[in-house]
């Protein structure tokens, strides 16, 4: 069912690159001669479900039977999930979109063994066919010449949370950075190289995720600012692409809060990145992406002293008339709310909204809060006050409980919204109607508004997260067994539905790890005005285009084979055109 290596035809199909360096070794050759490099270190990729598949095969199993028992209780434990090497949370990442090739249960019916059983079979589908479990540098290198010699493309996986699919692909190699699990207080940190005051700052491993930093933080009488999930990471795809969580528009975006990267450059160089040195890849870490420009080991963030936080919890009957009516009051008080220093979570499939603000008294919180109150009212809905000792209380009360749905395929589209939108009545409008016509939906209130102190030349983000208040975002669910044409559908409603929202906000911008993978001018979209020079710090680190990924910074374009699973759409704007033309400049 499951091949060793790669079949001679797909030596075939790597080109003729690897046949003119090596012409004598084969691809299984390859793949033994780095297993001997890293002692015995290499592993197989294995499908999340295979005990499933495997348990349908040989009934006779006990071992099969409970490991595919666990499966179907856990699908949707989000640190189950990010423990496991062949997991992707958006399972879509674990199949071959393109071709249906997957080894998926159902995730409306766990138990439903037809998913499971023959003639169904167990496909690898956009699981990398084998990976590294990073401990040090020398793990890096060896990835390096491996890519370099074969063109076997490599990819970086930590959680396995990406939207876009990043840190998966068919016929890869992976970096697994999940177990780089270092978490250290340092109260008085300075950055390598620089002669500034100590601060006091969590240094985190690779692979560190949210709840064990939130336990950590309450333990140690620090807040840190992470997000809204207990299995994301801190130091990978999260800190990269922005990072956003309910302190941010207090105390900033990740990036506003990291001061120091430990990367692997894909010339070798194992550097040290903060504003005394490599500064031009501490701007390109700060917003420029995860998986482009190296590998990071461990990065250094500000640790504050422990806050105490306000909540407002609001509750109401979500009716999609309340819920409109909600949001529309709701918009009418944003702005305010966010200069203020609250941020939070508007969820109408929960019937209700949290803020959290680590500035205020109780009694001012009250004050702040008015048009939080009166929008509830509105809507025959409550509001309730809480005090929280630590912002780990309000993550385990108000987010951990109701974290978002993973274990199934999702797709989404979403959008800054700007401060200055918030009157435009059909914005909201088309807004709230695209997010109630989809399966899932939120706007979240993490926007680094009331946060002025930053870095302004420092990060890499799309501007427009200054002046924003709002990212709203909706999504799509599908079937198990759903079919590429009703998935095009889905991506296809995306862009309708969002088109309005797109038209209305023509200077902002979308927050690329949580966005469209087909996002119309994603560079724009994504960067706005930082895009080139993000380009040039890729052509200087990554010259030959050791890493590469969709819609990355210096993306090759779609053609090419570790993206043959992702469905083709014909759109009109022919971004593939575009990302040829970058590919010769690099
Ligand atoms: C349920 C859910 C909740 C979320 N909540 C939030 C939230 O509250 N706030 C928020 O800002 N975002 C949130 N996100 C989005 C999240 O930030 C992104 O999915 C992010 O890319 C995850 O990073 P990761 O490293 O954990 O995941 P992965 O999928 O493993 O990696 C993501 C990307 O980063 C790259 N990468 C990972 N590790 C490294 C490394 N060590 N060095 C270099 N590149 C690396 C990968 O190659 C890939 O391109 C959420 C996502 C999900 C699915
Ligand atoms: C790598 O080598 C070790 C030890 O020789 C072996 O046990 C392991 O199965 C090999 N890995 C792969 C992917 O073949
Ligand atoms: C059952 O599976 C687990 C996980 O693969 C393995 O560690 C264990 O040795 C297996 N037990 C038996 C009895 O085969
Ligand atoms: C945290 O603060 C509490 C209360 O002030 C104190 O008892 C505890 O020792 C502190 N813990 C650490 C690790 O500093
Ligand atoms: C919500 O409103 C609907 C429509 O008015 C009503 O039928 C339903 O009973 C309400 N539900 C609750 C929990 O109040």
């Amino acid at each position: 069912m499951f091949d060793s290596f790669p079949s001679p035809w797909s030596l075939l199909k790597l080109g003729t690159q690897l046949l003119l360096v090596s012409p004598l070794r084969s691809v299984s050759d390859e793949w033994a001669s780095l297993n001997k490099t890293l002692g015995g270190r290499l592993q197989r990729g294995i499908p999340f479900a295979q005990p499933c598949f495997l348990s349908a095969l040989t009934p006779s199993s006990a071992n099969y039977s409970a490991q595919c028992t666990e499966i179907q209780e856990r699908n949707e434990d989000h640190l189950f999930r990010s423990e496991s090497f062949g997991s992707y949370e958006l399972t879509q990442w674990e199949t071959c979109e393109a071709t249906g090739e997957q080894c998926s249960i159902d995730w409306q019916n766990p138990q439903n063994s037809a998913a499971f059983s023959p003639p169904r079979e167990c496909k690898q589908g956009s699981v990398p066919s084998y990976y590294i479990e990073v401990k040090e540098p020398n793990d890096v290198r060896a990835a390096y010449a491996f890519t370099q010699r074969t063109k076997i493309p490599l990819v970086i996986k930590n959680t396995g949370h990406d939207y876009f699919g990043r840190s998966a692909g068919p016929g890869t190699l992976a970096l697994w950075t999940r177990n780089l699990d270092k978490l250290v207080l340092d109260k008085n940190f300075v950055p390598e190289g620089c002669s500034s005051d100590a601060t006091t700052a969590l240094t985190i491993g690779a692979g560190q995720h949210f709840r064990a930093i939130y336990d950590f933080s309450r333990a140690n009488n620090v807040t840190f600012v992470a997000g809204a999930d207990p299995s994301v990471g801190a130091s990978g795809g999260w800190v990269m692409g922005g990072g956003h969580g309910a302190l941010s528009p207090a105390f900033g975006l990740g990036v506003d809060r990291v001061l120091q990267f430990k990367i692997v450059t894909p010339d070798g160089q194992y550097r040290t990145v903060n504003k005394c040195q490599n500064e031009d890849l501490f701007f390109a870490l700060r917003g420029g992406g995860g998986g482009t420009f190296g590998v990071v080991l461990e990065s250094s963030f500000i640790a504050s002293p422990q806050v105490t936080v306000q909540a407002v919890l609001g509750m109401y009957n979500s009716t999609r008339e309340n819920t409109v009516k909600l949001v529309k009051e709701l918009a009418k008080g944003a702005v305010q709310l966010a200069a203020d220093g609250w941020g939070g979570y508007i969820t109408p499939s929960l019937s209700s909204a949290v803020w959290a603000n680590p500035l205020l008294s109780l009694a001012d919180a009250e004050k702040s809060a008015a048009s939080v109150i009166a929008a509830f009212k509105a809507v025959g809905g409550e509001t309730v006050f809480y005090t929280m000792e630590t912002f780990t209380d309000f993550f385990d009360t108000f987010i951990a409980p109701n974290t978002d749905p993973v274990g199934r395929p999702q797709v989404l589209a979403s959008r800054l919204i700007p401060s200055d939108k918030f009157e435009d009545d059909v914005l909201i409008e088309s807004m709230i109607n695209g997010m109630l016509d989809s399966d899932f939906s939120q706007i979240l209130a993490v926007a680094p508004y009331g946060f002025k102190d930053y870095d302004k030349y420092g990060t890499s983000i799309h501007p427009a997260w200054r002046t924003s208040v709002w990212h709203s975002l909706m999504s799509y669910f599908s079937n198990f067994d759903s079919t590429l044409d009703d998935r095009m559908e889905q991506y296809a409603k995306l862009t309708r539905l969002w088109t309005t929202v797109r038209e209305h906000t023509p200077n902002s911008g979308v927050y690329m790890n949580e966005a469209d993978i087909y996002e119309p001018d994603y560079k724009t979209a994504f960067w706005g005005p930082h895009h080139d020079r993000l380009l040039e710090i890729k052509k200087k680190y990554d010259p030959h285009h050791i890493l590469d990924c969709w819609r990355c910074v210096g993306w090759k374009g779609v053609n090419d084979d570790r993206y043959k699973c992702y469905p083709r759409k014909d759109t009109t704007a022919t971004p593939e055109v575009e990302d040829a033309k970058d590919y010769k400049e690099l």
